[in-house]
């Protein structure tokens, strides 16, 4: 259905959290991506507009974004919501064209708040291949490292006593940045439903974790194969969404079914460790 119709059936101030990717206008993507640049603008206002409502106001929304209407963008979310930041999304580009410009490698997300008091779960990056080949060495099996090990340096800086309270894990990253490092869908993909701006799990689910809760409602009034919705499904949140094309509704009808199967599949083991153990 059209996200209209889903959004006048829900009260305000409901949802915990809106992760979408919206049409970008591109022209090229899905049938209804061609409007004339001052309907796309209306179109964008009016659904910013309404989802904003729906926000709780400990709520947050995310909204992938392209180069072009960047600017657009930004200027409509400030009238409704509270900018948090903008986050980059880089990707490598396997296309090796003879550039005349910089090649294309990132898009944004923007992250807003309802208000300055908004849901946050601190989250944590993979460590840098730089941090894994200076430290991994000293560290034991689990990636900590022992004030025995720390160079003069670092022993300088903390007392022994302090240190052993909280050692240093090579395997836990830093908390995560505003620059975040994952590969688009490709056709290879294990993923890859054939929707053409389908997005990465691994970069919605950072969102879905930092920004919410389990049990949490997430709205996505763009589903398209249905990326948050899996995401959602995964962590345990609730989710709704709405989508106006058939067969991406049906793509993402088929993955949610999928997941259902391989979430009830994990907690199947799960209880099968358990009795185990038990034993
Ligand atoms: C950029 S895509 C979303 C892709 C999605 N993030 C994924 O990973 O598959 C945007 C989707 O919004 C849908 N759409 C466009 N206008 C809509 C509307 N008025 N109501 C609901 N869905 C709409 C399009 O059909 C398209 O599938």
């Amino acid at each position: 259905m059209d996200y209209y119709e889903l959004l006048k059936n829900l009260s305000e101030s409901k949802i915990d959290l809106v992760v979408t990717d919206p049409p970008y206008n591109k022209k090229k993507d899905f049938s209804n991506d061609n409007l004339p640049t001052d309907k796309f603008v209306e179109f964008t206002d009016k659904w910013i507009s309404a989802v904003s409502e729906k926000l709780k106001p400990t709520g947050s929304l995310y909204c992938f974004v392209n180069l072009e209407c960047l600017w657009m963008f930004k200027s409509i979310l400030d009238r409704y919501l509270v900018f948090q930041n903008l986050l980059v999304w880089h990707f490598d580009s396997m296309l090796r064209k003879n550039a005349t410009n910089y090649e294309n490698r990132c898009e944004f997300v923007f992250f807003y708040t309802k208000s300055d008091e908004f849901t946050w779960n601190h989250q944590r990056e993979p460590p840098s291949d730089m941090t894994l080949r200076s430290w991994l060495n000293r560290a034991d099996k689990d990636g900590y490292i022992m004030y025995d090990d720390l160079c003069e340096s670092d022993k300088a800086r903390f007392k022994r006593e302090n240190y052993d309270k909280s050692p240093r894990n090579v395997l836990r990253g830093p908390p995560v940045g505003n620059v975040l490092r994952f590969a688009r869908v490709s056709s290879r993909s294990k993923e890859r439903m054939g929707h053409p701006t389908q997005k990465p799990e691994s970069i919605v689910e950072i969102f879905v974790k930092a920004s919410s809760n389990e049990g949490d409602l997430v709205l996505d009034p763009f589903v398209g194969s249905g990326t948050t919705m899996i995401v959602a499904k995964r962590f345990r949140r609730r989710f709704v969404g709405s989508e106006i094309d058939g067969s991406f509704y049906e793509m993402a009808r088929y993955r949610l079914d999928e997941e259902v199967v391989s979430v009830r599949m994990d907690e199947f083991f799960t209880t099968i460790d358990k009795f185990a153990s038990d034993d």
